[in-house]
Formats: structure tokens, C-alpha cells, sequence
């Protein structure tokens, strides 16, 4: 009973989270959302989010009457005002030159939610446009709330059936209290409590997995990321030790990370004391290797891999009879995500690594506490639960590891190069107070022979490439502006430190249309 997305915009995740950090519970469905289902999710508002498509010819999505027929308050933004207006008896203008960035509005009469944007309500705030369509003519019942100079109608709304309209994107962090109008929509106008927090999803999650194991035995493949890991602590606290982690070593983690994983959920950690967390550490490594031997292809490589980690995870949780569930990390963006896949629009550009297909193989039920939580809630929960900063805030890790880092045929010493050169780059961000400032950093082991000289010794070795990138959502990056000064510093300890490099380089290559990894 929260606030809900429809259309589907490149903003649309964005709108959720924002609602989510008003402390209020939000979903995301197509526009084409089933009527039953609706009236059973009983929804306390909904927003309707903006998107690609004109409403000024037909065939492009509408909103579904049943949204109206809710009673319920209904924000439109952009495209969810014009579909609003179109279908409400208002008037849309085509048009094919688009308005994108900020522009200054102005109030054109008192509204709770636009006055939202400025402590004057006549404000004259900025705010974010990405249009090309608008709204010439309000619906009946509607009155114009703002302006903007090319935009008459930057704001409409109709107070008594609680249905607004803004033309601008209010979920943008370049709309200036972008936040607080989404905050009065979902706490004043909706009536949400605003009481979705990280120990009320705990409490919650921790409820649900219990009502569905009951006394059964959980297996969890534990990866040391983040997700595995919050779902490792919170089934700790739900279930105690009817939960068995399993971790693979595949011998493509990072410098220690076993023995961090190890640690993070030991004795002295503060999660396995209350209940001890039962982890079962797989020394696969010369498994992997050998199905990796003389594979150069990326795509090969992912597959050999994740099919490894399929046939040990399953090997592994077969030696435990009892166990009737699998337990996943899979959190909200994964579920969008793969919606998203199945109706067509998403494009696979590598195939990435998980454990699909395993909970049918094995005939387990799966268990997915965190499947409706976005990242920074799950990071939250993380904190909330026990796990210390330096893991929750870790940077993203690739399933197949440093086998996508290694580039062409995997071996054993490369990794171990790589390893060492990657942990100089991570002590050193660390050291610098860099590492929390870029959203993924690591080093790439480029298997090309290049001549250095080293004291009065020639060195004809490997080469290491350093990556680091500033991201929001990891679908479109950019190469860190890191310090000419510091990129110069690692640059010289791996050299100097390890014996197999004798020269080092940095990545600018952006996402697009570069990758974020080299495989
Ligand atoms: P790319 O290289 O596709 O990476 O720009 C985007 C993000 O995804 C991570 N990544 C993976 N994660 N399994 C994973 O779990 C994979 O196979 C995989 N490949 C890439 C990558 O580290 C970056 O954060």
C-alpha cells in the first residue's frame, strides 16, 4: 500500500529509489499492469513515470484506466503528464526539437507540491527538463501550477481528484528539492507513513524467511560481495544455523579475500557470536584452472567458469541431505533487469555470471531476501546488521573475478601478478582517500611483452593496465580524473615491487562505448 511507477523511462529506477529514501515503500510495473492485480497491490499513490514515446499519435502506451478508477493520487511526470493530459481531455503539442537541461519556473499559484521546490513558493527554482512534446492545454478540472519559459505548462494539476502533472524530472539531483516535492506527494498528499527503514525491512525480511524455511536447512553461496554477504548476515539472524554458507575459492578472488570473508563472519565479528554462521570454504582453484586451460575467448572463459562454480556449488550442497532451500542475493535492479530481458529490450553484451538454472538442477526453493531492495538499501540493511563499512562499501567484483581480468588464457602466475599489482592500487586509493570517491577501481594483467629498465638491468616483461571509473548505475561510465601524481605513485610501486611488470598504464576509455572490464 505505497506509491508506484508505470511508464519506462531511463529515469525510472531513479524515481523509486527517491521515493524509497522518503522512507516509503515503491515498486516498479509496465504501464500495462494487470487490473487484479492492482486492486490486491492497492497502491496508496502512483507515479507515472516519463518515457521514450509520444502520446501525440496513437499506439503508444496509455495509462491504464484501472490506475484512475484507484481513487487513489497520481503523479504523471513528463511523459505520465502528458498521457495524463491527452486522456484526461487536455491538449499535447508534437514536437521534434527537445528541451534538455535546467530552466528556471516559476509559480503560478499556491500548490503543496510545487511550492515544495522553494521556501518562497514563487520561487523561481531550477529545474530539469528532457522533452520534446508538451501540455498547450490543461484537462478540465486542472490548473496551471508553474511555468518555465519555453514550457507554459511546467506544472498542472487538479487538487481535488488528487491528479498532478510536471513537465520537469523532480528524481534528478539537478532539480533543486526534486526530493522534497517527491517527499510531499508520498508522505502529505498519498498519506505514506514514511516508516520503510533498514530495521523495518529487517524485521520484516527476517519474518518472511522464517514463515517460508520453517525448520528447513538454507545452503547460500557466499562470494564476500556485498549482497551475499548482507543475505549471509541477515539469514544468520533469522534462521541461525539451519544456514550453511558455502564458499568457492576459484582461485580468481582478490589478495586475502578469503581470509576477509573468513574474518567478516567469524567468531570475533559480532554476527557469527550470536549464532554462529556455518561456512564451508571450497578450495577449487585447480578445478577451475583446468577447465580454463587454453581458453583465450572472453565468452568462453565466463561460461568455463561459471559452469565450474555450477558443478563445485552443487557437488557441495549435495553433501548437505537436508538442505531443501537455496538462498540468493539477487536484489532489485536484478529482477528489473531481467523483466526487462524477457520483453525484448535489453541487449546482452557479455554474459554475466550467476548461479541461473541452479535452483531447478538441484530441486531447492530459493530463498531472495532481498530481492525488492535497491543497493543503497541493501548497504544500509548491511550496516544495520553487523558487517563493517569496509565490506558494505566495497567495490563491485565480477563473478568470473580475475579471469576477465587476465586477459586471453588464464594462468595461475599471471593471477598471481595481478593480485599483488591490484592490492598496491587498492592501498593506495585507500591511502589517498580516493577509494570511496570512484565507483570501481582494479588493475588488468595485459599478457604483452614491453622492454623497461630497472636499476642497470634491462626488464622485457608484462604490462599492467589500472582502471578506475565514476559511475551511477555501471550502464554508462567514465575514467576517473585521478591525480597525475598518484596514478605515477602505484604506477612506480608496481614496477618497482614486482618484478614480472615492467610497465604500467591508464585506462580513459569511457562506457560507451568502451566496457567497464577489458573482457
Ligand atoms: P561492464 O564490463 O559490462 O561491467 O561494463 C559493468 C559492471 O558489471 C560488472 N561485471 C560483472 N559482474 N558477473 C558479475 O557479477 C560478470 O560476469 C560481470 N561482468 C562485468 C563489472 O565489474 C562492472 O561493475
Amino acid at each position: 500500500n505505497y506509491p508506484r511507477i508505470d511508464f519506462g523511462s531511463q529515469y525510472t529506477q531513479l524515481i523509486a529509489r527517491r521515493i524509497r529514501e522518503c522512507g516509503v515503500y515503491c515498486e516498479i510495473y509496465s504501464y500495462d499492469v494487470d487490473e487484479a492485480f492492482l486492486q490486491e497491490f492497492a497502491p496508496q499513490g502512483v507515479i507515472l513515470s516519463g518515457g521514450p514515446e509520444t502520446v501525440t499519435v496513437g499506439e503508444t502506451p496509455r495509462l491504464a484506466e484501472a490506475i484512475l478508477d484507484l481513487g487513489v493520487p497520481v503523479l504523471g511526470i513528463c511523459y505520465g503528464m502528458q498521457t495524463l493530459a491527452e486522456q484526461l481531455g487536455g491538449r499535447v503539442q508534437a514536437s521534434a526539437k527537445r528541451e534538455f537541461g535546467h530552466a528556471k519556473i516559476t509559480a503560478e499559484r499556491p500548490s503543496a507540491l510545487v511550492g515544495a521546490l522553494g521556501a518562497t513558493q514563487m520561487s523561481g527554482a531550477d529545474v530539469w527538463m528532457s522533452h520534446g512534446d508538451k501540455v498547450i492545454e490543461v484537462p478540465p478540472g486542472f490548473v496551471v501550477t508553474a511555468s518555465t519559459s519555453s514550457a507554459p505548462i511546467a506544472a498542472m494539476e487538479d487538487s481535488e481528484r488528487h491528479i498532478y502533472g510536471v513537465q520537469f524530472h523532480p528524481e534528478v539531483t539537478h532539480t533543486a528539492n526534486g526530493n522534497a516535492l517527491l517527499s510531499v506527494f508520498a508522505l502529505e498528499i498519498c498519506g505514506c507513513k514514511g516508516d520503510w527503514t533498514a530495521e523495518n525491512i529487517i524485521e520484516d525480511a527476517i519474518a518472511q524467511v522464517r514463515q517460508q524455511v520453517g525448520d528447513d536447512e538454507v545452503v547460500l553461496g557466499l562470494s564476500g560481495g556485498v549482497d551475499s554477504s548482507v543475505v549471509a548476515a541477515l539469514l544468520a539472524r533469522a534462521i541461525g544455523d539451519q544456514l550453511t554458507c558455502v564458499f568457492v575459492d576459484n582461485g580468481l578472488l582478490r589478495l586475502d579475500e578469503r581470509d576477509e570473508v573468513e574474518k567478516a563472519f567469524g567468531k570475533e565479528s559480532g554476527i557469527g557470536n550470536a549464532l554462529p554462521l556455518k561456512i564451508k570454504t571450497v578450495d577449487a582453484t585447480q578445478e577451475f584452472y583446468a577447465k580454463l586451460a587454453g581458453l583465450e575467448d572472453p565468452e568462453d572463459k565466463r561460461k568455463a567458469i561459471g559452469n565450474t562454480f555450477i558443478d563445485v556449488f552443487e557437488r557441495e550442497a549435495k553433501a548437505l541431505p537436508a538442505v531443501k532451500w537455496l538462498a540468493q542475493g539477487t536484489i532489485y535492479p536484478d529482477v528489473i533487469e531481467s523483466a526487462a530481458s524477457k520483453h525484448g529490450n535489453a541487449h546482452v553484451i557479455k554474459s554475466h555470471h550467476n548461479v541461473g538454472g541452479l535452483p531447478e538442477r538441484m530441486a531447492l526453493g530459493l530463498v531472495e531476501p532481498l530481492r525488492e531492495l535497491f543497493k543503497d538499501e541493501v548497504r544500509q540493511i548491511g550496516l544495520v546488521l553487523g558487517l563493517p563499512k569496509s565490506l558494505v562499501f566495497r567495490h563491485p567484483f565480477p563473478g568470473p573475478g580475475l579471469g576477465v581480468r587476465i586477459l586471453g588464457e588464464v594462468k595461475p602466475q599471471y593471477a598471481d601478478v595481478l593480485r599483488r599489482a591490484d592490492a598496491i592500487f587498492i592501498e593506495e586509493l585507500r591511502e589517498a582517500s580516493l577509494y570511496d570517491a570512484v565507483s570501481q577501481a582494479f588493475a588488468v594483467y595485459l599478457p604483452v611483452k614491453s622492454v623497461g629498465v630497472v636499476g642497470d638491468a634491462r626488464r622485457y616483461e608484462h604490462v599492467i593496465a589500472l582502471r578506475a571509473v565514476e559511475t551511477i548505475d555501471f550502464m554508462t561510465a567514465r575514467s576517473a580524473r585521478l591525480p597525475y601524481d598518484f596514478i605515477e605513485r602505484v604506477a612506480n610501486r608496481i614496477i618497482n615491487e614486482i618484478a614480472e611488470i615492467s610497465r604500467v598504464v591508464y585506462d580513459v576509455s569511457s562506457k560507451p562505448p568502451a566496457t567497464i572490464e577489458w573482457e
